[in-house]
């Protein structure tokens, strides 16, 4: 057999799917001896330019609680035109239309490599996508001005036949009608009066939906816009909407000294959320929101307008001196509640220097599959970059959007899906609906979307305790099947199903031990840990951490009791204690260095992004140039900055290119301008490029750094390295509480001497 790294990767290409454990312990309390639970990674919608989907229904499982769908792991009766559920045993016969299958002649979705298969399951009328802009406008001139031009080029990027609309707010909001004749008109509402959807579609003369959810049956555009006069097909309107966006203004209303602009968020998001409600329920939207400073006034409001009460920071929230924030937040909560429920998702976009609320409106995106981007300003190529990829295109030239999302878990009767994490929203009201030989759980990942956007599920599984003991050489087997609105319209179903073998933790512990996939498990223990943080005090989630990996060497280590120098871990578990050591030091556990939007921001991106960005995230990567050899991956340790040397470091979220002393000297002295000098000039170039090829294709953008030895940038880069060379290291330990809790801000020597001594210890 291969090694399990090709089988992992193999895997992960094939499925877009990563265990933390590749054999599966066969009873629970072996599961809980493993420390790290089974679970996995999942893309619901990787993108597979090799899969073409299939243009049929899927065929199911005929036992009422199973309807698992066919699949290569099912036994096949080719005679007999039966097929055998794996995940309840049901013996199912064939539909009419497989009469003609036989050994030679079998459909797509049992051949092996079609263990992730997408069917197509409705044509016809299809529905359009809509997009909806919610626009501030108590914006400075340049970020308006900015701001217009990007959304003004947006109209280009859409498909003509999608759906438009625009609404604009300071103190008041406003809907603008889209009609291509007269005089254009727009709806005023007051931005401090929370309204109930019913109230808005009334105001707006919005009697009747009309869009595919009551009948089921898709309005074609043409008759869409003879119903709503808001939103309107693009090709129909995009120069009166240019025109419109072209015109907009500052919100007229004057901002006294010392006082914030009154800004409504709170009332236009509910007047759009209740648009979108009231027309084209269960239909794929975006509601799009821009904004340039927090809430204001009204329901949803973050801050008061006073300036010189600031907006709440961790310490107000820790001290549980913030005003609005749960307020707000139930309030964003409500509003996302019922745009997931119509399969409708909410982007924010806030540029700003200081925040804008994020903390409180996250909620927006996370439950509803939208994005959230963060920048200064919306005059830079961060935010303009990144607003244009979000209508990028796949290798096959459709959106890489989705929408309407519900992902379904099914398990094999041996486990138990008892949790998600990633930006779904579990459906089962009561937790998880178990029946006797079939486990499920029913997820809304509303927009999910597809590489590199977004949408990573992490499902957590119970190896259960059962009456019938598991097979001995049996598997395991977990179906995902992903429901959607493709960008293009279509109905689709994506369906992945998987096995695992199961293993007796007493005899083959070391079989297990070499499935071990750390780099998914860190990435797996790390989401469990911002989970946690969502919801606990920081040094609480510190200490759970730390205690997993303790347990976990003390299991896996090899060593003689109470004998440090011994301890030693296999290849399979080797480097994941260095991740755990950065996922420490990382923004997504330490918030006092940044203010709360700033790591609801990091967090977000943090729980959707793949594996390999993920990992990123936790541990960034160090590339070092040098007129010594080719570019080079160093060790992410302060020993890795020597005078000449340039850096470039990938923290995801940012890209920083480091000058060492000698290079900055000379960079400065002009070298790489003169001709004898030019193998400085492509030294200097080297990185910048390598940068470039980042910066192409990660969503969001990140923020570039171009910084050098002793510059004020330069904190970017030694926050993150490991501090191997700082004076501190000898009196780091926090000996005080007895507690097995590693100390903060040490090197990483440090850091796994103090693991090893509590991993060996007979009384830890
Ligand atoms: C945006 O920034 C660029 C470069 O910093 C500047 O030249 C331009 O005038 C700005 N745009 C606006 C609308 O102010
Ligand atoms: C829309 O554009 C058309 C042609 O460009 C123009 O005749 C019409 O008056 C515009 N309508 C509005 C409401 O601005
Ligand atoms: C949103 O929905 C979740 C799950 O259905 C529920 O627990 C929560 O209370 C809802 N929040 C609000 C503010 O309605
Ligand atoms: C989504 O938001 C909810 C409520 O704010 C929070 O509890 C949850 O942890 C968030 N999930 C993610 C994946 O960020
Ligand atoms: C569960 O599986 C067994 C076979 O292992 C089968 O006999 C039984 O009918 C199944 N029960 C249900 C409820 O599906
Ligand atoms: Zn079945």
């Amino acid at each position: 057999m291969s090694t399990y790294q090709e089988f992992i990767q193999q895997n992960e290409d094939r499925d877009g799917v990563r265990f933390s454990w590749n054999l599966w312990p066969s009873s629970r309390l072996e599961a809980t001896r493993l420390v790290v639970p089974v679970s996995c990674l999942f893309t619901p919608l990787k993108e597979r330019p090799d899969l073409p989907p299939v243009q049929y229904e899927p065929v199911l499982c005929s036992r009422a609680n199973c309807k698992a769908v066919l699949n290569p792991l099912c036994q096949v009766d080719f005679r007999a035109k039966i097929w055998a559920c794996n995940f309840c045993f049901q013996r199912n016969p064939f539909p009419p239309s497989y009469a003609g299958i036989s050994e030679a002649n079998q459909p797509a979705e049992l051949m092996p490599q079609f263990s992730t298969i997408e069917y197509i399951v409705q044509r016809g009328t299809p529905a359009p996508l809509i997009f909806l802009y919610v626009v501030d406008t108590c914006l400075e001139e340049e970020d308006l001005q900015a701001l217009k031009e990007s959304l003004q080029m947006s109209l280009s990027l859409l498909p003509p036949n999608a759906l438009v609309g625009l609404i604009t707010f300071g103190r008041m909001v406003q809907v603008h009608e889209l009609s291509c004749e007269g005089i254009a008109k727009s709806y005023v509402f007051r931005g401090t009066k929370d309204l109930s959807a019913k109230q808005i579609q009334e105001m707006l003369g919005l009697s009747k939906p009309m869009a595919s959810g009551q009948q089921g049956r898709p309005v074609a555009p043409q008759d869409a816009s003879a119903f709503c006069r808001f939103l309107q097909p693009v090709h129909r309107v995009d120069m009166n909407l240019t025109d419109l966006l072209g015109e907009l203004q500052r919100d007229p209303w004057p901002v006294p000294q010392g006082k914030r602009p009154l800004r409504s968020t709170g009332v236009a998001l509910s007047v759009a959320v209740g648009l979108l409600e009231g027309t084209f329920p269960n239909t794929g939207a975006r509601v799009m929101l821009f904004i340039g400073g927090p809430p204001t006034q009204g329901p949803g409001m973050v801050v008061g307008d006073e300036l010189k009460t600031p907006i709440r920071s961790w310490h107000d929230i820790q001290k549980d001196n913030a005003r609005h924030l749960k307020k707000a937040t139930k309030y964003y909560e409500a509003l996302a509640n019922r745009s997931a429920v119509n399969g409708h998702s909410i982007d924010i976009y806030a540029c700003a220097l200081d925040q804008t609320g994020l903390l409180e409106m996250k909620c927006l995106s996370n439950l509803t599959g939208g994005h959230i981007v963060m920048g200064d300003s919306f005059n830079t190529s961060l935010f303009k970059q990144t607003f244009q990829r979000v209508f990028s295109k796949d290798y096959n030239g459709d959106f890489r959007m989705a929408f309407g999302g519900v992902l379904e878990v099914k398990t094999s009767r041996e486990l138990k899906v008892c949790g998600a994490i990633g930006p779904c929203v579990s459906l089962n009201a009561k937790g998880s609906s178990v029946s006797e030989n079939v486990s499920e759980r029913t997820f809304n990942i509303n927009a999910g979307g597809k590489k590199h956007i977004f949408a990573e599920c992490g499902c957590v599984f119970d190896v259960y305790s059962h009456n019938a003991p598991v097979p001995q050489g049996g598997r395991g087997a977990v179906q995902f099947v992903t429901q959607y609105q493709h960008s293009n319209t279509q109905r689709r179903i994506r369906v992945t199903t998987i096995a695992r073998n199961w293993a007796d933790a007493q005899s083959q512990i070391q079989h297990i031990e070499s499935s071990f996939d750390q780099e998914a498990a860190a990435v797996l223990m790390a989401r469990l840990g911002v989970f946690r943080a969502e919801s606990e005090e920081g040094p609480d989630v510190l200490r759970w951490l730390d205690r997993q990996l303790i347990r976990l060497c003390q299991k896996f280590g090899q060593f003689n009791k109470d004998d440090p120098t011994s301890f030693k871990l296999s290849e399979s578990l080797s480097l994941y204690p260095q991740f755990m050591f950065h996922m420490r030091r990382s923004p997504f556990l330490q918030v006092f260095n940044n203010s709360p939007d700033e790591s609801s921001y990091y967090r977000h991106h943090f729980v959707r992004q793949d594996l390999t960005q993920s990992l990123i995230m936790i541990q960034p990567i160090l590339y070092s140039y040098s007129f010594y050899g080719p570019p080079e991956p160093v060790l992410l340790d302060s020993s890795s900055i020597l005078p000449d040397r340039i850096l470039l470091m990938d923290t995801f979220f940012q890209l920083v290119i480091f000058h060492g002393e000698t290079i900055a000297q000379w960079r400065k002295a002009g070298y790489q301008e003169m001709a004898e000098y030019e193998n400085f000039k492509q030294l200097l170039q080297a990185p910048l490029d390598d940068a470039q090829e980042i910066l192409q294709t990660r969503f969001p953008m990140p923020r570039y750094v171009d910084t050098e030895h002793g510059g004020s940038q330069a904190r970017f880069l030694l926050s993150k390295v490991n501090p191997s060379q700082t004076h501190n290291n000898l009196y780091a330990w926090g000996q005080e509480t007895g507690a097995p809790i590693l100390t903060d801000d040490v090197s990483l020597q440090v850091f796994m001497d103090h693991l090893k001594k509590l991993a060996v210890s007979s009384s830890a």
